[in-house]
């Protein structure tokens, strides 16, 4: 798969809520560490425990960034609301799987955290930022 995400945070990545923006950042260190379970080739154990990490991390972090939105009067609450079920979804599925003894590798998890970072943090969630400037301009 094409690597199309950036391997680091950068504050041109900030929504410009301090806490919020914290926990973003949350999401490069569990690729990071997905990552290094792969080159420490231990891979095949690390993924429950970084699906599990992820999981924590989105119960945490979508309701707080969910209600940011909500305290800007962020119009597309809804759609975005929705694109965090998905992300949501997905997880489960994946801890779903292993629980009923399907294999989910390393590489599918690594796959979906590019996904996640290229299409919901540097694009969805920039729109939440663009709205927030444009209203305190
Ligand atoms: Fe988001």
């Amino acid at each position: 798969m094409e690597n199309k995400a950036p391997l680091a945070w950068s504050e041109k990545y900030r929504v410009g809520h301090q806490r919020i923006d914290d926990n973003r950042k949350l999401i490069f260190e569990i690729r990071g560490l997905a990552n290094k379970a792969t080159s420490d080739g231990r891979s095949s154990e690390m993924v429950q425990q970084i699906l599990s990490n992820l999981m924590d991390f989105s119960q945490r972090h979508f309701p707080d960034e969910e209600e940011f939105m909500q305290s800007i009067g962020f119009p597309d609450l809804k759609n975005h609301r929705e694109s965090h079920l998905l992300l949501l979804q997905k997880t489960e599925d994946f801890i779903e799987q292993l629980r009923l003894g399907y294999s989910v590798t390393i590489h599918d998890v690594l796959g979906f955290l590019e996904e996640w970072i290229y299409s919901h943090l540097l694009d969805e969630d920039m729109k939440i930022m663009e709205f927030s400037e444009l209203k305190t301009r």
